[in-house]
């Protein structure tokens, strides 16, 4: 199902690399987006596309963070609350996007539109506090940013644009 939804995507990743395994990680992103997490039965048709053992994807998206095997909202925000950015206001962000989603942060909100993590650092320390949405960086995040954030986050979502809890379609 998943090859033949994305067949043209997955056969320009397919030929970009010598061995099919080394088009885990984006086929693995096409698949999270597809079916919204990452679940037994989509590890199990993305290790049938690539040929490999069902244990190896398994691994894989066990190891890495960016990887869900639970739903998450339509968009992912991740606050960096390392010593940078904390210095510079990460709590009150992390506390104010608590209140005003009503989510404890490794919560999805009851919209379904957002869910809320504590990550570390993101690597752009010079530009703290630092979240990303999908992957998609927004730098100087204090908490009077964080309403038209939202809302410009939620318009997306309305105007039916690409949404890629990958980050596929992030641009910085
Ligand atoms: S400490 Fe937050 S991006 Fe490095």
């Amino acid at each position: 199902m998943l090859y033949e939804k994305y067949r043209d995507e997955i056969d320009a990743i397919l030929a970009r690399y010598p061995s099919k395994r080394s088009a885990l990680l984006p086929v693995l992103y096409i698949a999270q987006d597809a079916y919204g997490r990452l679940d037994d039965a989509s590890i199990r048709e993305v290790a049938e596309i690539l040929d490999l053992p069902y244990t190896d994807v398994f691994e894989v998206v066990g190891f890495y963070t960016l990887f869900y095997n639970e739903d998450v909202g339509k968009f992912v925000l991740d606050v960096c609350d390392d010593v940078p950015c904390c210095f510079c206001g990460a709590e009150e962000l992390v506390a104010d996007l608590e209140q005003r989603l009503k989510v404890k942060a490794g919560y999805t909100t009851d919209d379904k539109m957002f869910t809320l993590r504590r990550v570390k650092c993101i690597a752009a320390c010079d530009q703290a506090p630092v979240l990303q949405a999908n992957l998609e960086f927004h730098y100087k995040v204090t908490p009077d940013k964080v309403p038209a954030l939202l809302e410009d986050l939620r318009r997306k979502v309305e105007s039916g644009a690409q949404i890629s809890i990958s980050g596929r379609f992030a641009e910085h």
